[in-house]
């Protein structure tokens, strides 16, 4: 997962002329994390007959329908990778889509040092990663408009994985008598595909058999401002002092109105020249995203640089309540104007390069396939998961309230002229058609396992979250670590025993389902 400001970096040289400055900024997409891919030109051998099987990076290509409410529209290529080096006949399918991201690169997932190969190889099973619509080079259309995003929707990715689950020929012995019924289906995912394994499950009964779903968002939540709670909690105690500090000062300037004062504290970042004071607010803020990339063994550098720039002075670090505000604004405001303006904006005026108010603008054009916009279209039309400054309360924060959800909806407009209007431009309610139709929290379906950790930003749209009422059983367990986001999903971060104690009870569950699993048809 590369860090926001060297995202931007890439962004800005690839796609920015002189004549189209940036736009806006990315905040941090949920992905699940990449791992060294196993090297595809070697040969893979079958565990049982030692016979020499496909390579793991070979791709093949599934007729999905573009549209499943309408079959006659035809099909598109969903790309998948596929392995069955542990499958013996009875054994499991293990299906993941690794969600909002081009799954080419995604190929570990097919081998045991990921969580799927590890539940494949520990129930005679076979793998797949399977790339979701609009991700990638699985494309319904060739354009990402407005028309042809209305195809781009949780409803239609459920029905994907049916209709793959249901129709697909494994490209291995046997792999056309292996659909649900005939062969017991795990479906497995981390971040938004981990809800997608809970919504599934919950309005697929029966298609998949079990489920694991690894820091799975499963509860939509429009203004999500407590993605910087576990940040605020578990960042270093001087840093969040100051950060909470600064943030209080800029946002108490803001609140005045008096131009004067909010143009100098803008100053002090580089950034006078940007007009409106949620622009603002979201500039600062995105440094922040940088946390998720953080691991157990790797922490993320981009977040440590940052407080290490506030904390330590002439070589000393600050105590646990910070250096306080003078010297913070000081020292945030230079490390602006020496790094994040010159990486973030290059040579453009710092509102080219953050303002969103000119209905103009947009990050993307129509045309162009990006798998940001195509994610950002979700959040959108669907989920919210806006991660802007808290909408109200006292308590302290990392990013300015200035910074509102109306902010990110407004930018949906903008980027997507003419999709919404009436209530669905309001993401508490379609955030909440979402929770309605898929059980949010409150999801019950029998084994389906959440991983969570807390370090994880997204922790409060999991079931992990401080204000979710969720009861763990025995068919719906839930395992948590001290982990980041989606930890438990690779087996390097099992150098915490707190995620391998996760990943060995998984395994214990699925080993147990899957001996009491009995065939509803014959092959
Ligand atoms: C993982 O799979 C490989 C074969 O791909 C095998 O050689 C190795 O022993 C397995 N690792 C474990 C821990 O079982
Ligand atoms: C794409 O955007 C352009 C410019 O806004 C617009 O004229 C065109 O109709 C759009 N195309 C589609 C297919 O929506
Ligand atoms: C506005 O802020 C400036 C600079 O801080 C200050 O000098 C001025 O007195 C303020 N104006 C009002 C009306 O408070
Ligand atoms: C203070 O900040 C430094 C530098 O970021 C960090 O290494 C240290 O752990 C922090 N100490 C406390 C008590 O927060
Ligand atoms: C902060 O800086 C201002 C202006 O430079 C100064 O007046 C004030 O005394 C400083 N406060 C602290 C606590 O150092
Ligand atoms: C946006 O473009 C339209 C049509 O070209 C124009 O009428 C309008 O003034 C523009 N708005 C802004 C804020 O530039
Ligand atoms: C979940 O259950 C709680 C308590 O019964 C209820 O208030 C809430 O509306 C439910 N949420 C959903 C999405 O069904």
């Amino acid at each position: 997962m590369v860090s926001t400001i060297i995202l931007l970096v890439s962004i800005l040289v690839s796609s920015v002329t002189a004549s189209q400055p940036l736009l806006s900024l990315p905040h941090a997409r949920p992905h699940i994390p990449y791992t060294d891919e196993p090297d595809a030109s070697v040969s893979v051998f079958h565990q049982t007959t030692q016979q020499q099987i496909s390579s793991y990076g070979e791709t093949f290509y599934f007729d999905q329908l573009i549209d499943h409410d309408n079959p006659s529209l035809g099909t598109f290529k969903q790309r998948y990778w596929h392995n069955y080096e542990f499958y013996d006949p009875g054994g499991t399918i293990v299906l993941l889509t690794p969600g909002e991201i081009n799954a080419e690169g995604f190929t570990s997932y097919l081998t045991n040092t990921t969580i799927t190969g590890m539940i494949a190889q520990a129930t005679n099973g076979a793998t797949i990663v399977l790339e979701h619509r609009f991700f990638g080079k699985s494309n319904p259309y060739p354009d990402l408009s407005v028309k042809s995003l209305r195809v781009h929707t949780i409803e239609q990715a459920i029905n994907d994985l049916e209709y793959f689950a249901k129709n697909v020929h494994l490209p291995m012995p046997g792999g056309d008598a292996v659909s649900p019924g005939k062969a017991p289906w795990i479906l497995v995912g981390g971040s938004y595909s981990g809800a997608l394994v809970s919504f599934t499950m919950h309005s697929k009964p029966g298609l998949f058999y079990a489920g694991y779903a690894s820091s799975a968002v499963i509860q939509a939540i429009g203004h999500f401002w407590k993605y910087y709670e576990p940040i605020r909690e578990y960042m270093p105690k001087n840093c969040s002092a100051d950060v909470e500090a600064v943030i209080a000062h800029i946002d108490a300037v803001l609140d005045t109105g008096n131009a004067t004062a909010i143009h100098d504290v803008k100053a002090v970042f580089g950034l006078e020249d940007i007009v409106h004071d949620d622009d603002f607010g979201s500039a600062l803020a995105t440094i922040l995203g940088s946390w998720q990339d953080g691991d157990i063994t790797t922490r993320s550098d981009a977040f440590y640089d940052f407080c290490d720039a506030l904390e330590v002075d002439n070589g000393k670090s600050a105590p646990a309540s910070g250096w306080g505000l003078n010297h913070t604004l000081q020292a945030w405001g230079q490390l602006w104007k020496d790094t994040y303006y010159p990486a973030t904006c290059g040579t453009f005026n710092a509102e080219d390069c953050f303002g969103t108010h000119d209905p103009n603008k947009s990050w993307w054009n129509n045309v162009t396939l990006s798998d940001d916009r195509s994610w950002t279209w979700m959040t959108c039309n669907q989920f919210g998961f806006f991660q802007v400054g808290a909408d109200s309360g006292t308590q302290p924060v990392l990013v300015s309230r200035h910074y509102t959800a109306a902010s990110a909806e407004r930018n949906c407009l903008y980027d997507f002229p003419g999709a919404f209007k009436g209530s669905r431009r309001l993401s508490i309610l379609n955030a909440l058609g979402v929770n309605t139709r898929y059980g949010g929290w409150n999801v019950t379906t029998d084994r389906l396992i959440f991983a969570n950790g807390h370090r994880d930003p997204w922790r409060e749209a999991t079931v992990a979250a401080s204000g979710a009422v969720f009861s763990p059983t025995e068919l719906q367990p839930h395992l948590v670590s001290d982990g980041f986001h989606c930890s438990d999903l690779l087996g390097s971060e099992a150098a915490s025993s707190h995620v391998k104690a996760v990943q060995d009870a998984a395994l214990d569950y699925m080993k147990k389902w899957y001996a009491e699993w009995k065939p509803s048809e014959s092959t």
